[in-house]
């Protein structure tokens, strides 16, 4: 590990800085960190320094350098597997047939709450190793399979703690609102006053939570119940996200936008009005191709809307058992690219300077001065590489920023 105080300087790199969410590449590049936030980027031949006694010098070789990668929308902590429910499905049944049968979400929390802090850590820290294997130095991590006050606490903290001992930043959001728990089945309003009046103050009493999410569908949560909840997060300073017209159109969009919401996620039924208010309210459109495809869903988010009103899009994995069971944020790129159509440049500024945006973090996603220094080196020359091979590719390296 670096000590905190020493200088990086990164050179022989062809860095995608990522800045304005474009490539805005530099083809013969180097780079200055100080206490792992970039102090200066630009040409080699331009570069302002020398090697001073003790900094790292980290050459390249010529190979393509990228910020570390944002995973801003997961359900990485989770117990069990829903294999049988993927058979079903295959059978002909539908998700929303096997979720109000009580199968679905219900089942991984069953396992969930089942499960000690030790077996979801275990778990949930294998799929985040995965992710830190490709590149990814970020990650968001959704409670919403504990749906009681202690379970859902309890998965916070597994969340919180799997950053110990990994060079990763995780936030995290409370997801109390993603169905309603079998305990209060036929009072959804109840359940909502639960989460308002007890899950959102104690997990912000007791730092847990960066976020609050809902899940605002037929088989979720109305979007009279949404509205609740979003004012809880807000009475408790909490960012608020939204699973937004995933299955069908509430106007969800419209929903986040109106909260003021870091980001709505899914938005497959989102009409062309709920993009003009996500880009009226800032808000970054976060789209999850891996549950499209999962799902083998028809219905496309409205990306060419998204990009001529110029929504910021992110790109995340939604790992999660029922609707997308994968931890490859570098596939999400790729079928963002082949199944919405997306550019490879727009994919990568979707995991990067988008992402961070998704969480409301505007310390990274980019390689420029004031930002983090955490970068990623790739064997791959051109940044499209990363979003064209569908599974397989490892970086080179990953320099994560020097915990201070
Ligand atoms: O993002 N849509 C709701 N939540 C998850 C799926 C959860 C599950 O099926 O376990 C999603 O797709
Ligand atoms: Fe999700």
């Amino acid at each position: 590990m670096i000590p905190a105080m020493a200088r990086t300087l990164l050179v022989n790199a062809r860095i995608a800085t990522m800045r304005a969410g474009r490539y805005s590449m530099i083809d013969d590049g180097a780079m200055v960190a100080e206490a792992g936030v970039v102090s200066w980027v630009g040409p080699r031949e331009l570069a302002p320094t020398v090697k001073r006694g003790n900094d790292e010098v980290v050459d390249a070789k010529g190979a393509l350098v990228t910020p570390g990668l944002i995973d801003c929308h997961t359900h990485l902590v989770y117990a069990g597997n829903r294999a049988r429910e993927f058979e079903m499905r295959l059978s002909g049944a539908t998700y929303e047939d096997i979720a109000r049968a009580g199968g679905g979400i219900l089942s991984t929390v069953q396992a969930t709450r089942a499960a000690s802090e030790q077996q979801l850590a275990r778990e949930a820290g294998a799929r985040l190793d995965a992710m830190i294997a490709e590149g990814v130095t970020t990650v968001e991590i959704k409670s919403g399979y504990g749906l009681d006050v202690e379970s859902e606490l309890k998965c916070l903290r597994v969340a919180r703690g799997l950053a110990r001992g990994r060079n990763v930043t995780i936030t995290t959001t409370v997801l109390g609102a993603h169905a309603v728990p079998p305990e209060y089945k036929g009072r959804a309003d109840e359940y909502v006053d639960l989460v308002c009046g007890t899950l959102i103050p104690r997990a912000a009493e007791g730092k847990l939570a960066d976020a609050v999410d809902a899940f605002c569908e037929g088989i979720g949560f109305s979007p009279a119940q949404t509205r609740r909840v979003f004012d809880a997060a807000r009475a408790h300073g909490l960012k608020i996200k939204l699973h937004a017209d995933q299955l069908s159109n509430l106007n969800g969009a419209a929903l986040a936008a109106e909260y003021g919401a870091v980001s709505a996620d899914h938005l497959e039924h989102t009409d062309v009005a709920g993009v003009k208010r996500l880009k009226a309210a800032g808000t970054v459109a976060v789209l999850l191709p891996g549950a499209f495809y999962f799902l083998r869903e028809t219905k496309l988010p409205p990306v060419v809307a998204l990009r001529t009103e110029g929504v910021p899009m992110a790109i995340a994995t939604d790992c999660n058992p029922g609707t997308s069971p994968s931890t490859s944020i570098l596939t999400a790129m790729n079928m963002a690219c082949t199944l919405f159509r997306l550019t490879p440049e727009e994919a990568l500024a979707g995991v990067t300077t988008h992402a961070a945006r998704a969480l409301g973090l505007q310390d990274r996603g980019a390689l420029e001065p004031g930002k983090r220094a955490d970068f990623v080196i790739w064997d791959a020359t051109e940044p499209a590489e990363l979003a064209w091979t569908i599974a397989g590719r490892k970086p080179i390296s990953v320099i994560p920023t020097p915990r201070g």
